[in-house]
């Protein structure tokens, strides 16, 4: 059995990780979450207390790493020496220090290993912001899922509740939903402002990616859409 890759790219909060996931599931194949794979490489930067933007640093305790993502699309537990961090790979402190760590080349290179072992493990649906343009150039099928602003927004924050870590940027005791939903549109567009502009592999769309808009889409609508062009991809 030859390598089957379905990449999915695009900006955070479209539903990427949810759509890659059952799209998965549905096909018996593998999926890698590279964003949280980014999360537990700043998980240890944290933990080592290292700055996030001091860049040689980063460098030394990321590049010491060895990862072991879990494949399994139905059982995502991120491991960090022995500990599930799956719920802290999702909070805050993580999710500010995340933009910096992944900007730095060197965190880039030695993750990029790793994300092309399991790429190449089999049938694997592949999630991030560089899989069709630089992880898996030659993937089968390349995805860029987008949403417009408001709903990615909206979609965070439910993610966020239902896992019942702080959204970030919030701050002040109590903060009403409104100011919320504003905090984390805000930190969305920080995030993908810089993921877009960075020097190295920046979010963008491959040439031949299929643009899929799930603003107006349920995420069974957007994964059968996804089943479809695979179907036709062989
Ligand atoms: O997808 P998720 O929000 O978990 O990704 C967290 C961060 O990791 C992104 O904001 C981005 O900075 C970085 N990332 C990346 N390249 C990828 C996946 C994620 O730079 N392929």
């Amino acid at each position: 059995v030859g390598d089957f890759v379905i990449a999915i790219d695009g900006p955070s909060g479209t539903g990427k990780s949810t759509v890659a996931r059952r799209v998965a599931a549905a096909l018996h194949a593998g999926y890698l979450d590279t964003g949280a794979i980014y999360r537990t490489a700043t998980l240890a930067v944290l933990r080592a207390g290292i700055d996030p933007d001091d860049a040689a640093a980063v460098a030394a305790v990321v590049t010491g790493l060895t990862l072991d993502p879990p494949v399994d699309p139905e059982r995502q537990r991120h491991l960090f020496h022995g500990d599930d961090v799956s719920t802290e790979l999702r909070g805050q402190a993580v999710t500010t220090a995340v933009t910096p760590v992944s900007a730095n080349p060197a965190v880039r290179a030695h993750l990029l290993a790793v994300q092309q072992r399991l790429a190449h493990s089999g049938r694997m649906v592949v999630e991030g912001r560089d899989i069709g343009t630089v992880v898996a150039p030659d993937a089968a099928l390349k995805i860029y899922l987008t949403a417009d602003a408001h709903e990615r927004a909206r979609r965070r924050l439910r993610q966020d509740e239902q896992l019942a870590v702080v959204s970030t940027g919030v701050t002040g005791a109590n903060p009403d939903r409104a100011a919320r939903l504003a905090a984390v549109a805000s930190d969305l567009d920080r995030r993908d402002t810089s993921d877009s502009s960075r020097a190295v592999a920046p979010l963008q769309a491959a040439a031949d990616a299929v643009l899929v808009d799930s603003s107006d889409l349920e995420p069974a609508e957007t994964v059968r859409r996804v089943l479809g062009l695979a179907a036709e991809r062989g």
